[in-house]
């Protein structure tokens, strides 16, 4: 498996905030979320052409050409258009004419339900190569008027190349599940088919990101435990088993709860949300390839990743490089 990443180049800092009339301090985002600065889109950033440049350089790490693609899986919660999918801009960008290609609706845990289904994909003999990626511009879909939404979010992508694996390397074991019944404390209540787009939604911005923030906090850290859980009893490990963790980047407060229900030390666990905010279902990739690219994850590590997103949803996976 081969990893890359696309960053915007524009950097927010907390103390950004002010300058748009954001009532905020460096101080209470740090303290409630770890979040120091976060990559925002510019003018020509899109969801697609990030994800095009981590597909890229995930495709020169794996040696592998657009051709050889048999399908691309974007996950998003921050789509281009709504219709058709950006995955197939995607797949147009890189030229990649023999691949199928469709986006995923999970959210945060959107990457994690991707590597699920392409591994599923290449077990059954429909395809060989399959580019995962998680792309999101979420600075395109967070109210900017809101300081309880606004500030813990980021954009960027990371993607990730699957091919058969050997030797007892790959995926070793995954996990999906869902709640819909909790779908509204973190939503988008209208831009739809339901309460489609109109001047009274534009008003109320009821197309942009809404949250219970606490609410929010509490599922995560049961969910994010145990989605952990069950990864590592289907590979009958422990937290001992593990060289790295790499749950969703969304607040340092909820990773060090992951790592600590699993037992794993901190000094085990990659973070960078303090760099990149809650980049949504970008979050794992990117941290997997900055851990890839650091030495972090080496050739036999065992990694296990934890998802949590809107929906609720909630994956994890592990996997041995
Ligand atoms: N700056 C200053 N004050 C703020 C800000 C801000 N940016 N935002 C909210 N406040 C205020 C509130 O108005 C409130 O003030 P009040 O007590 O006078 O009413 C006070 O801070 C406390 O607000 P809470 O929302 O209760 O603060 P909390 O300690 O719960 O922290 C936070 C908020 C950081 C959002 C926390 O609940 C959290 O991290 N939740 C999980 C969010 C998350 O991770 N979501 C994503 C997971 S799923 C996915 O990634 C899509």
């Amino acid at each position: 498996m081969a990893t890359g990443r696309g960053i915007p180049e524009h950097v927010m800092t907390n103390h950004d905030f002010a300058a748009i009339g954001i009532d905020t301090s460096h101080e209470w985002i740090v303290e409630r979320s770890g979040i120091v600065e976060r990559h925002i889109a510019k003018e020509g950033d899109t969801t697609a052409s990030m994800a095009a440049t981590a597909a890229r350089a995930a495709m020169d790490r794996a040696g592998v050409h657009p051709g050889q693609l048999d399908a691309i899986v974007l996950s998003t919660a921050s789509p281009d258009r709504l219709l058709p999918a950006t995955a197939v801009d995607l797949q147009a960008d890189l030229g990649a004419t023999r691949a199928a290609a469709f986006d995923i609706g999970a959210a945060c845990s959107g990457w994690l339900y991707g590597m699920t289904i392409a591994e599923g994909m290449i077990a059954s003999g429909v395809a060989e190569t399959i580019l995962v990626v998680g792309s999101e511009k979420m600075s395109a879909i967070v109210d900017w008027q809101d300081r309880a939404t606004c500030v813990l979010f980021g954009d960027g992508a990371g993607a990730a190349i699957l091919q058969r694996a050997r030797g007892g390397k790959g995926i070793l074991a995954a996990f999906m599940r869902s709640d819909g019944q909790l779908a509204d404390l973190l939503y988008r209540p209208a831009g739809g088919a339901t309460i489609p787009m109109c001047d009274a939604v534009l008003a109320d911005r009821s197309h942009l990101v809404r949250m219970a923030g606490r609410e929010v906090f509490k599922h995560a850290v049961r969910s994010m435990s145990e989605a952990a859980d069950r990864a590592l009893d289907a590979a009958r490990m422990t937290g001992a088993d593990i060289d790295v963790l790499i749950p969703h980047q969304a607040n340092v407060r909820i990773i060090e709860a992951t790592a600590k229900h699993s037992n794993i030390a901190m000094d085990k666990v990659y973070v960078n949300v303090d760099r990149y905010g809650n980049t949504s279902s970008a979050s794992i990739p990117i941290a997997l390839d900055e851990a890839v690219e650091k030495g972090v994850i080496h050739d036999g590590s065992t990694v296990l990743l934890v998802a949590f997103g809107a929906g609720f949803t909630w994956a994890s996976m592990i996997i041995r490089f």
